[in-house]
């Protein structure tokens, strides 16, 4: 049962993710690579691209597009282009953005796209079928939320070994989500697996941690500190705010690759590494923040931003009563507000961890 529903729906995550197509443009000369050296099926059979929690669809449309660009400078064989994501997201608006991209003219003759509807921690297409997969800004959220209370924040902050003084989650906390988000990552990898042809690409690049930075710093402090706001005002009872935790791991490259490396690991001779590694990733509204110093669009854009992603767990946490209906839209004012008045308070570093794997 995956933790969230998916993003906020009806075309708002699609204008709120200009972070995100920043991470998968930064990453452009990887999926070139993959393209140019995927395994290609006898002639009369299709090549297939998956693309893995796609949400609605605009950056992973885009991303499509260049992936069939480079494969018709390889072959004139049918390409079919697959978007998936949870069955409950918005795929009306993913339909739309095909639409648009045809009429466009952006995908050339010869390419049939589909989608699927299901969980990336289980199968979503036939054994042995696809040609390449990725993943973009998607892994980091986990099939199921750990038992264990985390009280004092709406995320999980793992210990940094190279830095004291910050906050950070229970032992107990770390051991939980630790242990949570290496199985997903063993089951998402025996799924591709099947999936997958030998010799096919995977590219996985999901918001994540280095030694030095954690990416729920900043990013999450803001929720937290709106969150704790509501609660001051009596809008919020703390027990709601308790309860209220994302169901997201932000892994380093070691935890990305640890999988394909353990002794006993169901996937240790799954895949090779072409390459991993992490990239900061500039952040757009940060940056013209920074370059501009309009601090209302820069409230606006990171508030939209972290709406479009949080929502749904928020309003299904506490989507209790009517009354906590409404506090949704105060939490997202507070936040705003919070932006306004200390923006630098709460810039956060995006890290992209990501990894180049071929099927064996
Ligand atoms: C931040 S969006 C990324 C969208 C797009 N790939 C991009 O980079 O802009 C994360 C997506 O992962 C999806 N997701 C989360 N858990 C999932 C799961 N278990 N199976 C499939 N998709 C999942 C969410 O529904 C959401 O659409």
């Amino acid at each position: 049962m995956p933790a969230t529903t998916g993003m906020k729906g009806a075309g708002d995550y699609d204008q709120h993710s200009g972070a995100q197509h920043s991470g998968i443009q930064a990453l452009q000369d990887r999926v070139d690579d993959a393209v140019a050296k995927l395994p290609l099926p006898a002639p009369a059979q299709p090549v297939t691209a998956l693309d893995l929690g796609s949400s609605e669809g605009r950056n992973a449309v885009r991303l499509m597009a260049a992936i069939v660009t480079g494969l018709r400078r390889r072959t004139d064989q049918p390409l079919q282009t697959i978007y998936s994501d949870l069955a409950s997201i918005n795929f009306n608006q993913l339909f739309a953005n095909l639409e648009e991209a045809r009429r466009a003219g952006l995908f050339a003759a010869g390419v049939y796209p589909g989608a699927v509807g299901g969980s990336f921690y289980g199968p979503l297409l036939p054994p042995g079928t696809v040609h390449l997969a990725t993943c973009f800004n998607s892994i980091l959220w986990l099939d199921r939320l750990p038992a264990v209370p985390l009280p004092d924040g709406v995320a999980y902050r793992r210990p940094l070994p190279t830095r004291t003084g910050l906050a950070v989650s229970p032992p107990e906390a770390t051991a939980a989500f630790t242990r949570q988000a290496e199985q997903d990552l063993v089951q998402f990898l025996e799924c591709r697996a099947r999936e997958l042809v030998p010799g096919a690409k995977l590219l996985l690049a999901s918001p994540g941690d280095t030694d030095q930075i954690r990416l729920c710093d900043g990013l999450f402090d803001v929720l937290n500190n709106a969150c704790l706001d509501l609660v001051a005002a009596g809008r919020l009872e703390r027990k709601g705010y308790e309860r209220l935790t994302m169901p997201c791991y932000h892994r380093t490259v070691a935890e990305l690759l640890a999988p394909l490396e353990g002794e006993d690991s169901p996937v240790r001779d799954a895949f090779t590494v072409d390459r991993a590694e992490a990239l900061e990733i500039p952040i757009p509204f940060l940056v013209e923040f920074r370059r501009g110093g309009d601090v209302a669009a820069y409230a606006g854009a990171y508030t939209g931003f972290l709406r479009a992603f949080s929502e749904p767990v928020v309003r299904a946490t506490l989507n209790q009563t009517e009354g906590e209906l409404e506090t949704v839209e105060c939490l997202y004012e507070r936040i705003r507000a919070r932006l306004l008045a200390e923006p630098e308070r709460y810039s956060w570093r995006y890290t992209l961890v990501a990894a180049l794997l071929t099927r064996r």
